[in-house]
């Protein structure tokens, strides 16, 4: 009987598996040039951990985490995001502890959520994320939401639409949540259950509703902007300014809330604003400024702020928009057409990757036109071809396989000329991306 992956999840596979390095990789560097040290914390924790972080009234918690009893009868949660996971590892491991503050981490990896699968949302997941904690400042805010900004121009995307909230600080949330009680008592035997479930547990959650009719019913809702206080109002325009300044324009989005319960102050999510012939799979990435949260799971109270992006999401985008040249391919695919040129072509190609080259070879004897057909099925881009003339005269022929060009090299030569074709070929390969612009 064959076995099915588990919905929800999806195999990540060679060419699509390199893209995803690349982010990742791009996205760790990115957050290292800002002072982020990695850290990689593990994928169970206890399950109050999220109780206490991600929120009771937060659709994760409530509806979308795998939780279990191990065998000793503890109860586990797979994460479904990795903020409360560095958390507790700050206060497990007393990083703020003689730290010059703040404390700054990043990380990539897989999250568990058990949500409808569809386009852009899976099961299990990966995010790349940042968090800073304990000098709280609107540059440090700005500087984690321009991280994410540089992330995405640094994987060829343009077109992002930042937006950009603030939830205030306390008395003014309180404030606000009264009046969004008030206004959605009047709709809510309209409403969704889960919307019933919220004006009770928190009736900012409600702004987050996707079902269609609720949406309407939230257009007329009291706004957040009304309620903020004078310094958190200031404290919002000032992280747009500084953002502004460096080149980042976001977009204020007064229904922005995010949908865990951690979140005080500056919230902000990035989206792929063009979207024609794309699907809509939801923010690439979000964050914000959490007041709380370090000292709600057990450690001091210092203030952060995070993003995170969902990896699956930035990889569909760059896929269908970028359209990096995909597959990679190979540098040199070396045929062999005689059992004696196979064996002493795996040696070559041994020496050759040993040189940098991405190299195949031929193990069983086949015609040249089927070995070159095979070559241009995997996209090399260079053909070596070793015969029995090749041997005698001490020299291999390289065939360019999208111009068909041949030369002749010495074999004392080889290392080096395949440098300069390989270098020539990239130098042409700009030369038509330039012409396409
Ligand atoms: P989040 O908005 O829940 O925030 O997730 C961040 C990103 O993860 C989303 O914008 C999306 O790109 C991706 N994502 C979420 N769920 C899925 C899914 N089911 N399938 C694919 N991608 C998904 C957080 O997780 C917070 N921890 C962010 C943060 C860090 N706030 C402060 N620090």
């Amino acid at each position: 009987m064959e076995i099915n992956p588990v919905k929800g999840t999806h195999d990540i596979i060679a060419d699509e598996a390199n893209l995803y390095t690349m982010i990742e990789q791009t996205a760790m560097g990115i957050a290292q040039l800002y002072g982020y040290k990695e850290i990689r914390t593990p994928v169970i924790e206890h399950t109050p951990l999220f109780l206490r972080s991600v929120g009771e009234s937060s659709d994760i918690v409530n509806k979308e985490m795998y939780t279990f009893d191990d065998k000793g009868g503890r109860s586990i949660t797979l994460r479904p995001e990795l903020t409360a996971g560095v958390m507790r590892s700050i206060v497990s491991n007393k990083l703020y502890a003689n730290a010059d503050l703040p404390i700054k981490y990043c990380y990539v990896g897989p999250c568990f959520r058990y949500e409808r699968p569809q386009a852009g949302r899976y099961r299990q997941f990966n995010q790349f994320g940042v968090e800073a904690v304990g000098a709280p400042s609107c540059y440090q805010d700005a500087e984690v939401i321009s991280i994410g900004h540089h992330l995405l121009s640094s994987i060829g995307l343009r077109n992002i639409k930042v937006l950009i909230n603030s939830l205030g600080d306390e008395e003014s949330r309180a404030n606000y949540k009264v009046a969004l009680k008030e206004y959605f008592s009047k709709h809510i035997d309209k409403m969704c259950p889960d919307c019933k479930r919220r004006l009770e547990t928190n009736p900012l959650r409600i702004l987050d509703c996707k079902v269609p009719e609720d949406i309407e019913i939230v257009k007329g809702a009291p706004k957040m902007t009304d309620y903020l206080s004078d310094a958190s109002k200031a404290y919002l325009n000032k992280v747009i300014a500084i953002l502004k300044d460096i080149g980042i324009e976001t977009e204020i989005d007064t229904n922005l809330v995010r949908g865990l319960d951690y979140y005080t102050g500056v919230v902000f999510e990035y989206h792929f604003a063009k979207t024609d012939g794309i699907d809509n799979i939801g923010a690439l990435g979000g964050g914000g400024h959490y007041a709380n949260l370090l000292a709600e799971v057990g450690g001091p109270s210092y203030e952060g702020i995070g993003l995170a992006m969902g990896v699956e999401r930035l990889a569909y985008i760059v896929k269908s928009v970028v359209n990096p040249k995909l597959p990679i391919g190979i540098d040199f695919y070396i045929l062999g057409m005689t059992e004696q040129i196979i064996d002493q072509n795996f040696a070559l190609a041994d020496y050759l990757r040993g040189a940098g080259f991405i190299i195949e070879t031929n193990y069983a004897t086949k015609s040249m036109s089927s070995l070159l057909k095979t070559a241009l099925r995997k996209n090399a881009k260079f053909a070596i071809i070793i015969g029995e003339d090749e041997i005698a005269k001490k020299e291999v022929a390289v065939k360019n396989l999208k111009t068909q060009d041949q030369t002749y090299v010495k074999l004392d030569d080889l290392e080096n000329v395949l440098h300069s074709l390989i270098n020539a070929y990239y130098a042409d390969e700009m030369k038509l991306e330039g012409k396409e612009e």
